[in-house]
């Protein structure tokens, strides 16, 4: 098997990565090497999964906040944004975030940029720059891309490659969630394999809706508190890395964006997104719409062997006060 001394994916370039077992891990990392300490600011989007707010949690960092327009992009001119020792720029769902005012804000304040590019891996912007890379310091969920029981990666950039980069934990990790590879193993099953899958994940839901009363899992505020499980990151995650044919999975995204895209044009779904960028490998269809989109849609995932799922779970700060088009976000999920 490849160690990572022996084996980096293209997007490492003249950086570094380091693995772990989630994005979250990495984030603690990037946020220790960007400086933070207890009572730092970190600026964040409103629109984003609570969990992330855990690595702050762990560091004692301090949130703060700014808003999102339905098109994901800052909602407030930089001048606006409040003083942080550090910002977030999330890359949602495999789209490049435009960096032009994240630079303009830490030109101005000295605030180090970090680009969350979970959702993102394979991706990049019309530049032909990788996602993730673009700014010093860059964390990916891998996990969210190939369908592994964990995978989390910090990438360090050439300006942070001088300061004092943790070493790399052993790939010996128990694995977050392994039903993913019981899934994984499950499709990969010659002729039988996708129903075997479908009643596989069909058994699950309906187990979960009889204990738990709902069929997706519940809604954790300790979230924003704990990270799950180690750190370390899972056994076989370099093998997975190095087993992807990233040309061709980056055109089944694609082309699954565009098949998604023309359904939901048919049914009324108004895309979070007006155009698939040159070189976006997309990590789902982000789509709002009345019932009728909806169920177009949850149809069309279904014929193809993909989750529909709202996203996200927003923060408790925020869920209260937040603007309709946080709430309304659909994903036809292309985890195969
Ligand atoms: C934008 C974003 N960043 C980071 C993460 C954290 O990823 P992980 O679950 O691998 O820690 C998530 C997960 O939901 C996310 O949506």
């Amino acid at each position: 098997m490849p160690t990572s001394e022996a084996w980096q994916p293209t997007f490492v370039g003249e950086g570094q990565v380091r693995y772990y077992s989630l994005a979250r891990y990495a984030l603690i990392e990037a946020l220790r090497l960007a400086g933070v300490q207890p009572g730092s600011r970190v600026l964040l989007p409103e629109y984003l999964c609570r969990d992330l707010l855990a690595p702050l949690h762990q560091l004692e960092a301090v949130p703060c906040w700014y808003a999102v327009a339905p098109d994901l992009a800052p909602a407030m001119p930089v001048e606006d944004w409040p003083a942080a020792d550090v910002v977030l720029a999330v890359n949602y769902f495999g789209f490049p975030q435009n960096l032009a005012p994240f630079q303009a804000y830490a030109e101005r304040t000295g605030a180090v940029v970090i680009e969350d590019n979970a959702h993102g891996y394979l991706s990049r912007d019309q530049a032909g720059q990788w996602l993730g890379c673009r700014t010093g310091l860059g964390v990916f969920s891998l996990r969210k891309t190939l369908r592994i029981p964990d995978g989390g990666a910090l990438w360090v950039g050439p300006a942070y490659t001088t300061s004092k980069l943790p070493t790399q934990k052993p790939f010996n990790g128990p694995g977050v969630n392994l039903a993913q590879l019981t899934k994984a193993r499950l499709r990969g099953l010659p002729l039988v394999g996708e129903s075997a899958y479908r009643l596989s994940t069909l058994m699950a839901r309906t187990l979960r809706k009889w204990r738990t009363g709902s069929n997706v899992p519940a809604a954790d505020p300790a979230s924003e508190q704990n990270l799950p499980a180690s750190a370390n990151p899972w056994a076989g995650l370099l093998a997975s890395l190095v087993g992807c044919a990233a040309p061709a999975e980056i055109e089944r995204r694609r082309t699954a964006y565009v098949r998604c895209a023309t359904v939901g044009e048919q049914v009324g779904a108004v895309p979070v997104f007006t155009a698939l960028p040159p070189y976006c490998a997309p990590y789902s269809y982000a789509f709002r719409g009345d019932a009728v989109a909806l169920a177009g849609m949850r149809r069309h995932a279904a014929n193809h062997g993909f989750d529909l799922v709202s996203w996200p779970d927003l923060p408790t700060e925020i869920v209260g006060q937040a603007p309709v088009h946080y709430h309304n976000v659909f994903l036809v999920n292309f985890l195969w």
